[in-house]
């Protein structure tokens, strides 16, 4: 099918690659000539494991441009992909969503386009965006439908959820562009495409079910979804502070309610909480969409509250063991907002380097992959970036283990202790071994704990 993708975010370029990959000939969009510029030479404006690499074997299928012009007439199939960022009252900005939308409008040259909705938008949006349409289509010999097709990726893991997803998610009102949807995602659901060598079909992994549903269901999805994912994970981390204060262990309590399959063994990593794009913008969403209809959200509105609290415990946690923070170095391991991604967009680490600061401590900042964003995007925060872990602990207060990549794991830890001045180690992911953290000379604390 001939596929048009506004947009090269995550999202978009993700999707787009891998609908090119089972086949499908792909245009993406972009309105920014830098990224096309990249992704033209065979470079992702984005830092995800295996997209440049799948990006290369789905090249023939692939076209990239800047132009509606030819981005919009063949397409039987457009997704809106653009960045919703978050805008007044907790709903997102929907500027470019509109604007894509008329683009889409005014070069149309007829025929039959499913236009689909792919970034997370509030409910209604689906019948706002076909109001646009409407309103920019200045011809007579053309039909739009559209639907909602909600994305359930994760940055990091994005091409694993992409080619083996859970389930996906098509919501419209119109049968066809149903129908045409179901067409297009025939290779993912039926797994009928050759697996990459280096991202293989997991074992024992089956067809994937589709799930149809009208477009206020499937905008909803979205937002429950994540919502549900954002509330496990301050549950576990509100449990987490009773744990402390009994003396339980909150990894132990973590596997013993997982393994529970009604609850899953899957986000109840307790610790300094959610980052990232998505979680906060979105549960803010649905609590501002809630408002509208005069509901409350008491359980997402918590959630919210927990994860603010769990950056100001890291705080204090240091304030506890080192009595006094004005000019102490604290080392921060980690900014990306998770590991295996460069995203700083609400990043724990962010907000965690700033509080300290204002109490008067000099920080140490390292990741593996974020720095360079890092620099381009605060400029503003007075931390020092040092280009290895090491570098962070040497002559440090205290560390922080803030984004739990695998090559802090691998820390030569007897030696990063002994650089330090005061070997304590707060481990905000409760991702490191105690015992193996305190015979390598530190005093370790982590998050409940
Ligand atoms: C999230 C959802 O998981 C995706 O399904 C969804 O498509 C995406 O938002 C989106 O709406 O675009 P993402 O934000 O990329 O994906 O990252 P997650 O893997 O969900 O992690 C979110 C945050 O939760 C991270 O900061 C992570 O460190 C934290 N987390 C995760 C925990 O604190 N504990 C856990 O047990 C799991």
């Amino acid at each position: 099918m001939q596929v048009t993708i506004i947009g090269t975010g995550y999202v978009g370029l993700t999707t787009g690659i891998c609908l090119a990959y089972v086949g499908h000939n792909v245009t993406c969009l972009d309105t920014d000539p830098a990224k096309i510029a990249m992704l033209e030479a065979g470079k992702c404006p984005i830092y995800e494991p295996h997209l440049e690499e799948l990006l290369a074997e789905a090249r023939p299928r692939l076209r990239f441009t800047t132009s509606y012009e030819q981005a919009v007439p063949a397409a039987q199939v457009v997704f809106v992909a653009v960045g919703t960022p978050p805008g007044e009252g907790g709903n997102p900005d929907l500027k470019y969503v509109r604007s894509a939308a008329e683009g889409i409008a005014k070069h149309h040259t007829g025929g039959f386009t499913v236009v689909v909705n792919k970034s997370t938008v509030p409910l209604g949006s689906g019948n706002w965006v076909h109001s646009i349409l409407l309103d920019a289509y200045t011809r007579t010999d053309g039909k739009f439908a559209v639907a909602s097709n909600p994305e359930f990726l994760r940055e990091g893991t994005a091409l694993h959820d992409s080619l083996y997803p859970d389930r996906v998610v098509v919501g419209g009102d119109d049968p066809q562009a149903l129908e045409t949807l179901y067409t297009l995602y025939r290779p993912i659901l039926d797994q009928t495409f050759e697996a990459p060598v280096y991202l293989p079909r997991p074992e024992d992994f089956g067809a994937v079910p589709l799930v149809s549903t009208d477009l206020a269901s499937a905008e909803l999805i979205k937002y429950a979804a994540n919502a549900f994912l954002a509330l496990k994970i301050s549950y576990i981390n509100e449990i987490g502070t009773l744990a402390e204060k009994a003396g339980a262990d909150i990894r132990q309590v973590s596997k013993g309610i997982g393994l529970d399959a009604r609850i899953g063994t899957r986000f109840l990593q307790a610790g300094i909480g959610w980052g990232g794009s998505c979680f906060g913008k979105d549960t803010a969403a649905l609590v501002a969409t809630a408002s509208e209809y005069g509901l409350d959200m008491p359980i997402v509105k918590a959630a919210r509250e927990v994860n603010r609290m769990q950056r100001e415990r890291i705080v204090e946690r240091l304030l506890a063991e080192l009595k006094i923070l004005k000019g102490r170095t604290i080392g921060l391991l980690g900014l990306a907002f998770k590991p295996n991604t460069d995203d700083l967009r609400e990043a724990p680490a962010i907000d965690i380097a700033r509080k300290l600061i204002e109490r008067g401590c000099r920080v140490k900042v390292h990741d593996p992959v974020a720095m360079e964003r890092y620099a381009k995007e605060h400029p503003d925060l007075a931390t020092v970036a040092c280009a290895t872990p090491e570098e962070v602990a040497n002559g440090a207060d205290a560390l922080v283990l803030v984004t739990e990549w695998q090559e802090y794991r691998e820390l030569d830890w007897p030696s990063v202790a002994t650089s330090m001045r005061n070997a304590l180690l707060v481990d905000g992911r409760n991702a490191l071994d105690k015992a193996r953290l305190t015979r390598a000379g530190f005093q370790y604390r982590s998050l409940p704990g």
